[in-house]
C-alpha cells in the first residue's frame, strides 16, 4: 500500500490541504458528530491529562474537548502544517497545547496521561506495535487507550455487482489507507501489549444524499492514484461526475463500519508485563461477541 498519509511531512501543499479540508468536513458532519457524541461520551476518565495522538489541524480536537473535557489535553502530529494549524485553532485555549511528534516517539513524559486517544490515525500507521508500546510508556497506570477508526474494508459504494464506482474505492484504499484491516486485528495487537481490552464498539456510517466527506476521500483517492500513474484525470474527473450524478439524482451510496477501542494499562499488567493467553473454555476466556458490541466486564480478565 502507498498510503500517502504514512509519508505525511514530504506531501506537497495543495495535498496536505486537501486533507487539512477533508478533517474539517468529516469533523462537521452530523453522522460523524453523532458518532463522536456516542463513543467520546463514553470515555470515563474525567477531568484528565489526554493525549491526542495524530491530531492533525485539531478537527476532531475540538469534539474531543466538548464530550471527553479534559483537564489538559496535548495534541501531537509529524506534520508541522496540522500541528501549526491545529495551534491556531485553539490560541488562546490554555487547557490545549500541540506538539510535534509520531505515534512510536511522541516526545511525552513516562506515566504522565490518564487517556491516549487516536482518532482515525491507526489505518494509517506502518508500526503499530511501536505506537502501542509508545502508548503503554505515557500513559499512568490505570490510564486508558481509545481507538477509533474506519474498518477500510468494508468501504463500500457500489449499487450493483461490478459497479465502476467500486473500483475508485479500491483507489482510495491503495492510495490513502495503509492498514484497512487494522481495527480487525487491534484487540489481539493491544493484549499483545499488555493492555486489557475493555470494549469494541461498532458504528455504522452511511450517506446518501449529503456524502461530503465520502466524495472528499473520492477525489483524493483517485487524484492520488493519478499521481502515481495508476489512472489518467479524465478516469478521475469521471468518477467525480459519476458521484455527483448519483448525488443529484438520490441514487448514491456510500457506507463503512467505523470501530472504537478501548483498552486499560492496568496495575497486574505493569507488573507481569507479559502478553494475556486465555485457554479455550477457562474462566479466563475473553467474552464472546454478543449484540451490537464485544464488551470485556471490568474483573473478567486476568
Ligand atoms: C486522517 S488524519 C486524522 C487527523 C485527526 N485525528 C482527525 O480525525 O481530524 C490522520 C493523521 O495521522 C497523522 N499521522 C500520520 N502518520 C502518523 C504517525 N506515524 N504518528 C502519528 N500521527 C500520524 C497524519 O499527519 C494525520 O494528521
Amino acid at each position: 500500500m502507498t498510503d500517502l498519509l504514512t509519508h505525511i511531512e514530504t506531501q506537497p501543499p495543495e495535498v496536505l490541504d486537501a486533507i487539512a479540508r477533508s478533517m474539517n468536513v468529516r469533523a462537521a458532519e452530523p453522522a460523524m458528530q453523532s458518532i463522536c457524541a456516542r463513543y467520546m461520551g463514553e470515555i470515563v476518565i474525567r477531568g484528565a491529562n489526554a493525549l491526542e495522538v495524530g491530531c492533525g489541524n485539531g478537527a476532531a480536537t475540538k469534539l474531543l474537548m466538548q464530550h471527553v473535557k479534559p483537564a489538559r489535553l496535548v495534541g501531537v502530529d509529524p506534520c508541522s502544517l496540522f500541528v501549526n494549524m491545529a495551534s491556531e485553532a485553539f490560541k488562546g485555549e490554555p487547557r490545549v497545547s500541540f506538539a510535534l511528534g509520531d505515534a512510536a516517539s511522541t516526545g511525552q513524559p513516562d506515566a504522565s496521561f490518564d487517556l491516549v486517544i487516536a482518532h482515525t490515525v491507526y489505518s494509517h500507521l506502518v508500526d503499530p506495535k511501536s505506537a502501542l508500546t509508545e502508548a503503554w510508556r505515557v500513559l499512568k497506570p490505570g490510564g486508558q487507550l481509545v481507538i477509533f477508526d474506519g474498518d477500510f474494508a468494508t468501504l463500500a459504494m457500489a449499487l450493483f455487482d461490478d459497479d465502476p464506482m467500486q473500483s475508485a474505492v479500491d483507489a482510495v484504499l491503495r492510495n490513502l489507507v495503509h492498514a484497512p484491516y487494522i481495527m480487525r486485528q487491534l484487540p489481539a495487537l493491544v493484549s499483545a501489549a499488555g493492555f486489557r481490552v475493555e470494549s469494541l464498539q461498532p458504528h455504522g456510517y452511511v450517506q446518501t444524499t449529503s456524502p461530503d466527506y465520502l466524495l472528499t476521500l473520492l477525489s483524493r483517492g483517485t487524484t492520488a492514484a493519478c499521481r502515481a500513474g495508476e489512472i489518467g484525470q479524465m478516469l478521475v474527473d469521471g468518477f467525480e461526475r459519476e458521484a455527483e450524478r448519483r448525488v443529484a439524482s438520490g441514487t448514491f451510496y456510500g457506507a463503512m463500519l467505523f470501530l472504537s477501542l478501548t483498552a486499560r494499562k492496568t496495575n497486574d499488567a505493569l507488573t507481569t508485563g507479559v502478553p494475556r493467553r486465555f485457554p479455550r473454555g477457562s474462566a479466563r476466556s475473553p467474552p464472546k461477541v454478543s449484540g451490537r458490541s464485544l464488551r470485556y466486564r471490568e474483573g473478567s480478565r486476568p
